[in-house]
């Protein structure tokens, strides 16, 4: 791209902010996130049925309440809300009301009984979900320069990186608390901290209920050396260009978004606490009733892939409850 067109330098926040949230953003386009990536929500409607149970128990432990809350947090289309209200056994359905929160304009085909709106309500009673939604909240990168000092990222629109002043201030403490980086040159990192500020406020919204935040997560032992920014454009892994053409992703330090009630689980281990189970039916059934078999054979397959080693079911379930017990736990 021509020095004139590539824009001017900023860091990696304000560069993705603009490309994926902006005017002309990523996130504004009709075809949704759906268009470019699969989500568990997309992958199977197991998902939405385990989620639906879950706000069961979470109906439950706050007694039946006359009015219970789902929040879609960073909905996209509103594909959970609306999978997760047709679930419901109609007892609970009655008194459930679903709200999607989120940045982009309400699509025409959403089920009437889901509200829209850019922020969450306040003072929820009920469930909290945010699927896949702090790895998109725009955050700084580090990366340590010769003399092994970090320093902020600086991008221009063309995705051209160079190194801009050191890291200082919230954002120096952040990663010496939560993502330590060496002193060896080149070595990276996403300074989480808009994303616990981001998750806070999400989570002071529940009065009574759960807060849960599933996403890529990597733990304080682990953290990638060279990070995880990267981009998806219809379906594939791309390089990151902040320019409103791609995804713009990172995985989530979710033990720094953790409050004090919080646990950290997999995907796997929530999703078969909510009984989602990927066994093969029993072969007998193939011939007592053939299609009941097929069935339970796609299920199988979908509930496998949503609790896959390597795969969604390593993702992080950041599991918040506020004035109940964990509805989770057996
Ligand atoms: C990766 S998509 C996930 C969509 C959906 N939850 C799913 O799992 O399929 C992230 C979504 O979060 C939305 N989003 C990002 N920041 C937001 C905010 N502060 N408030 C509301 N929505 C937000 C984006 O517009 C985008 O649709």
């Amino acid at each position: 791209m021509a020095e004139e067109t590539a824009g001017e330098w900023c860091g990696w926040r304000a560069a993705a902010q603009e490309a994926l949230y902006g005017p002309q953003g990523f996130y504004r386009r009709p075809e949704g996130p759906a268009g470019h990536f699969r989500t568990s929500v997309h992958a199977s409607p197991l998902y939405a049925a385990a989620v639906a149970r879950l706000l069961c128990r979470v109906d439950e432990a706050l007694g039946r309440p006359a009015s219970l809350a789902f929040v879609d947090m960073g909905a996209g289309r509103g594909e959970l809300v609306t999978g997760v209200l047709r679930a419901l056994p109609p007892e609970v359905a009655a008194r459930a009301r679903g709200y999607a929160v989120e940045l982009a304009d309400r699509p025409v085909d959403v089920d009437p009984r889901v509200e829209w709106l850019a922020e969450p309500p306040g003072g929820v009673t009920g469930l909290l979900f945010a699927n896949e939604w702090l790895d998109n909240v725009p955050v700084e990168v580090a990366e340590v320069d010769g003399a092994g000092v970090p320093r902020l990222v600086l991008v221009r629109r063309d995705g051209t990186e160079r190194l801009g002043e050191p890291v200082a201030g919230a954002e120096a403490e952040w990663l010496s608390r939560w993502w330590p980086l060496p002193p060896e040159p080149g070595t990276r990192a996403e300074i989480g901290l808009p994303r616990d500020t981001a998750w806070a406020a999400a989570r002071a919204t529940v009065e009574r209920g759960l807060a849960v935040a599933v996403d890529y997560a990597h733990p304080a032992a682990a953290r990638p050396p060279f990070g995880t920014l990267t981009g998806f454009r219809s379906g594939r892994e791309t390089a990151p260009v902040p320019d409103g053409s791609c995804d713009l992703t990172a995985h989530v330090a979710l033990d720094a978004c953790a409050g004090p009630a919080a646990r950290l689980l997999t995907q796997r281990a929530a999703l078969h606490a909510l009984g989602v189970a990927g066994g093969r039916p029993p072969l007998s059934l193939a011939s007592t009733d053939p299609t009941a078999y097929v069935r339970a054979l796609a299920g199988a397959s979908e509930a496998a892939e949503l609790t896959a080693r390597g795969g969604l079911g390593d993702f992080g379930w950041l599991v918040e409850p506020v004035g109940i017990a964990d509805p989770l736990l057996p």
